[in-house]
């Protein structure tokens, strides 16, 4: 693990871009496994920043995101298809045909997870993966739970997620209460990992995920055991 300390969330999103744009110079064909939340906007906009400059070419880039709210329209002002989007993917050249985001909407959610694990399986999985973390240690939406899941699965989601995601709905109650999210397994079988966190509030649940125990309580301390985890954090761990 390679902890890489920054002074606030501008320097830490202005790494962030930087070595996921030095990857894709590296390998223009790069799969990137990528986040939504309040953490990963900054990277986005200095992502959006190099492309325009012309430092970075997303043209033959395919992304793949960890998760969608099950039941919103990708049209949905919360959806994460409309965040990613809004906040990226219609702001750099990538065709958006190689962008995709699970569709919550699906009539069958089995064979809708059942086709996100086989996509990432045929595109070779993912080369690296950008992640936040919830207060709770998820991953994507890879929840606090007594096993970690492998594959693409519908979650329930935690009573502290709905109430952290309320803050972007107009009430509680619209917060959808099930998502899709990609699993454990692509996530730890990508190449690299680079994972995000700035706020005083994720410092706790940040130095748990990095130095306690591997444990399925808090999902994101599985990446402990990735070989190429990259960390950036203002946080004083
Ligand atoms: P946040 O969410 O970036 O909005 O804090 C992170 C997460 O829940 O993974």
């Amino acid at each position: 693990m390679r902890i890489i300390k920054v002074k606030n969330y501008e320097e830490m999103s202005k790494i962030a871009a930087d070595i996921i744009a030095a990857q894709i110079t590296l390998h223009p064909q790069t799969v990137l496994g990528l986040a939504t939340g309040s953490t990963p906007i900054g990277t986005y906009e200095r992502l959006i920043e190099l492309c325009n400059n012309g430092d970075v070419d997303f043209s033959q880039v395919t992304t793949i995101n960890l998760d969608e709210y099950c039941d919103l329209d990708p049209t949905h002002e919360q959806s994460y298809r409309y965040f990613m989007n809004k906040h990226l993917l219609t702001k750099v050249n990538i065709d958006l045909e190689n962008t995709h985001v699970p569709n919550g909407k699906a009539a069958d959610i089995d064979a809708e997870c059942k086709r996100y694990d086989e996509l990432i399986q045929k595109k070779g999985g993912i080369d690296l993966q950008l992640l936040g973390i919830g207060h709770n240690g998820h991953i994507g939406f890879n929840e606090p739970s007594d096993e970690f899941v492998m594959g693409t699965h519908c979650v329930n989601l935690k009573e502290s997620t709905i109430n952290a995601n309320s803050r972007f709905f107009n009430t509680t109650d619209d917060v959808p209460k099930r998502a899709i999210t990609m699993g454990i397994k692509p996530i730890m079988q990508a190449g690299r990992i680079l994972l995000i966190a700035s706020g005083d509030d994720k410092k706790d649940i940040l130095k748990k995920a990095l130095f306690g125990p591997v444990t399925p309580l808090v999902p994101a301390s599985i990446l402990q055991l990735h070989k190429n985890l990259i960390v950036v954090t203002p946080l004083d761990l």
